[in-house]
């Protein structure tokens, strides 16, 4: 097992197999990003490889994020090849090129889906992302519903870009069964991040409050957000407060990058390279011990907003 020197048990693993998109979003990708380049990329037998290390040493869960994971020519292959490990699959996607896959990924059993959508206005999700998708995302979303699958909508919200959308995506859980989760803007590298642009867990409950009856539901102990339900709906409303309210205390996860580096935390700034070792065919489980040994109590062990250093979200996987 993966215990840390807190005693969490980590049985989760982020896997990101890309740092391009297909879309630009704003809280997201630097104006000039740096791509690693593709051959310093995980290859899909990399991925596997140092993915079923994480599976023998007790990740039972694997979730496959980018940059947009779909972009990738070979993303079917990644999950054909992760499909053999006992761990259960999700992906993170902005669910633009999703429909051309949905066969592989009921195929692999990849029932989680995370789509990230922070707006129903086409020229708000313009200025968000660069992209006029909007239509599409919103036919793919509707397309999975359809085919079973369990989805989570991932919103930024972000004060005076996006905060008059929170009810519109919340009231569209009143006929479809997702989770709407809202999520607290959060500083990474080039991402024009400022104290005043975080619309809060509160401000976004109070919010919600103003339109319709909620309630709260239990959450499970390593749920990221904070549920609540409304009267009469069929979905759900979470609230992921990462600024204003941290929840590392029973944090499960790990995150490997798609450049192959073991990252303890989303916020650490260390990074621990199993990607070079697995290529000169070292054993990679001493390195992934020692990495999590570093993981820091909360938020990678770093408090001032203003002053992170890490790398961009594109890069890192969300
Ligand atoms: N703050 C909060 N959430 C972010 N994401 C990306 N960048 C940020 C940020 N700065 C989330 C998006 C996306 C997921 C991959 O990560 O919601 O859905
Ligand atoms: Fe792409 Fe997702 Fe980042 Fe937007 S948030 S740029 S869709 S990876």
């Amino acid at each position: 097992m993966l215990s840390d020197s807190f005693g969490r048990i980590h049985n989760y693993l982020r896997i990101s197999v890309t740092d391009m998109c297909n879309l630009k979003c704003i809280y997201c990708m630097p104006q000039e990003t740096a791509h690693s380049g593709k051959s310093s990329f995980m290859s899909s037998g990399e991925i596997c490889g140092i993915a079923s290390v994480f599976s023998e040493l007790g990740i039972n869960k694997i979730r496959i994020t980018g940059g947009e994971p779909f972009v990738r020519k070979d993303i079917d292959k990644i999950f054909y090849e992760l499909a053999d490990l006992p761990v259960s699959l999700a992906v993170s996607t902005n669910a633009v090129l999703i429909d051309r896959h949905i066969n592989v990924l009921k195929d692999c059993s990849v029932n989680n889906i995370n789509i990230s959508l922070d707006t129903l206005n086409e020229e708000e999700f313009f200025y968000i992302s660069k992209s006029s998708s909007l239509g599409r995302i919103l036919e793919n979303i509707i397309l999975l519903l359809e085919n079973n699958f369990t989805v989570k909508i991932n919103f930024v919200v972000m004060r005076g870009i996006n905060e008059d959308a929170v009810c519109q995506i919340a009231s569209l859980t009143k006929h479809f069964p997702f989770e709407a989760r809202f999520i607290e803007y959060m500083p990474f590298s080039g991402n024009n991040w400022s104290r005043e642009k975080v619309f809060s867990h509160d401000e976004i409950l109070e919010k919600i409050g103003d339109e319709f009856d909620y309630y709260k539901i239990p959450d499970d102990v390593h749920d990221t957000s904070k549920k609540y339900g409304i009267e009469g709906h069929a979905g759900i409303i979470g609230i992921i407060s990462t600024v204003t309210k941290p929840f590392c205390g029973e944090c499960n996860r790990l995150r490997l990058t798609a450049d192959g580096k073991l990252k303890n935390c989303l916020f650490s700034q260390g990074e621990t390279d199993l990607l070079t070792a697995f290529r000169k065919g070292l054993d990679i489980e001493d390195l992934i011990r020692s990495g999590l040994s570093e993981k820091r109590s909360e938020r990678g062990g770093q408090f001032d907003n203003e002053n992170m250093i890490n790398r961009s979200m594109i890069s890192i996987g969300g």
